[in-house]
């Protein structure tokens, strides 16, 4: 049985645009067990690197590929499972993990790692780095840098409702905002609070969802590059419907594009709080994870979760708009 499934399964997902123009979307890869995609971002050369909470290994697939395949880049030392992802100079790219416990990671830890070295001949020559370690995070989530200042990392952390302020030159960490939006009941079933982040080109504002409180938020910040500070209240930019709540995003000025439960991709116009489905794949197994555009932002790729309960794998999707 193959593995990668270039699908005729496009033909059974749905525009919801009502868009004249056919919309389809393939399944590019499957794993053959349960595997918990996470995060992803799309190297310049097309090869879309992501994490799993299942192993700490870092994967990448070629999205270019015939057949697409998932390949390991990397075992991370240290950790059992990977989450944020983020770049921080020319392919080059931040990655945090820890030791996974119930909602409860210890030696979460953000690594980097440079491929700037490697080339098709030796596709795996990377420099791993370990940048910072956090004691005190219990639970780090979305990762996002400062445009202006990209050694400057934001973590988000799920559980103590915080964003931590990471600096990969110094090592430096603190934990910079708090706010009641980022926070989760701590008897919740799910007590995942703040999750997806990112910042405005202009760096003026932190976006990010909470998944427990189903928002789509922001906080005006200012950083002067020692320290990470909210210069008003964070505030709700949008309350997710029933159609569903919203895991990481990609944001391209005021437009954000979210992997939306059960098996959406979303948009949200960050000026009116707007809420459009762009896409959904009613095939898809587990619900999306994360959405990284290939090219000009028609066409996009989303990971998926799968399920551990169905034996489901997690899944990477390719939707053209
Ligand atoms: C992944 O795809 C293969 C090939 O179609 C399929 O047989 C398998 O069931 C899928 N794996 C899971 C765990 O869904
Ligand atoms: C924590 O991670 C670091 C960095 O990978 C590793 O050296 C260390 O052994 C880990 N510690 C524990 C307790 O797992
Ligand atoms: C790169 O590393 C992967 C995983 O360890 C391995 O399967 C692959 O053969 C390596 N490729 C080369 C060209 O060394
Ligand atoms: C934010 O929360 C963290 C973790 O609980 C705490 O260490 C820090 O002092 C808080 N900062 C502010 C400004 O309240
Ligand atoms: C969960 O905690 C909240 C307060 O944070 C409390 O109001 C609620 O009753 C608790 N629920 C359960 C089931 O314990
Ligand atoms: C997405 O597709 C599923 C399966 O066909 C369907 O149950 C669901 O209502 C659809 N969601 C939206 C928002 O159209
Ligand atoms: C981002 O927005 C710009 C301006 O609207 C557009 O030209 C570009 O294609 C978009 N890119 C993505 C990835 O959405």
């Amino acid at each position: 049985m193959s593995q990668t499934r270039k699908a005729l399964a496009a033909l059974a997902c749905a525009s919801l645009t009502g868009s004249a123009l056919a919309q389809t979307a393939e399944r590019l890869w499957n794993f053959t067990t349960y595997v918990d995609l996470e995060n992803s971002i799309l190297r310049p050369n097309g090869q879309l690197l992501f994490t799993t909470l299942t192993n700490p290994q870092l994967y990448t697939v070629d999205t270019t590929a015939a057949e697409p395949k998932a390949e390991v880049v990397r075992w991370f030392p240290g950790v059992t499972a990977l989450n944020g992802l983020s770049k921080v100079g020319d392919d080059k790219y931040a990655v945090t993990g820890g030791v996974r416990g119930s909602f409860h990671y210890t030696n979460e830890t953000v690594f980097t790692i440079d491929f700037s070295e490697s080339s098709a001949a030796n596709p795996n020559v990377t420099a791993l780095e370990v940048v910072a370690t956090l004691p005190d995070a219990i639970m780090l989530n979305g990762l996002a840098n400062l445009p202006s200042n990209p050694h400057i990392l934001l973590a988000a952390d799920s559980r103590v409702a915080t964003i931590w302020r990471i600096d990969i030159d110094t090592g430096s960490v603190a934990p910079a905002i708090n706010s009641t939006l980022f926070s989760a009941d701590a008897n919740a079933t799910a007590p995942i609070g703040i999750d997806g982040l990112k910042v405005s080109d202009d760096g003026a504002y932190a976006y990010f969802t909470n998944v427990y409180q189903a928002i789509f938020g922001r906080v005006p910040i200012s950083d002067d590059g020692t320290t990470l500070v909210a210069t008003g209240e964070a505030e709700i930019v949008t309350q997710f419907t029933a159609d569903g709540t919203w895991d990481d995003f990609y944001l391209n000025g005021t437009v954000a594009y979210g992997a939306q439960d059960p098996s959406l991709l979303g948009r949200i116009d960050t000026t009116t709080g707007e809420q459009t489905n762009l896409f959904n794949i009613t095939e898809l197994a587990g619900g999306p994870t994360s959405v990284t555009p290939k090219g000009d932002g028609l066409t996009w790729l989303l990971t998926s979760n799968g399920d551990s309960a169905g034996a489901l794998s997690g899944e990477v999707w390719e939707i053209i708009l």
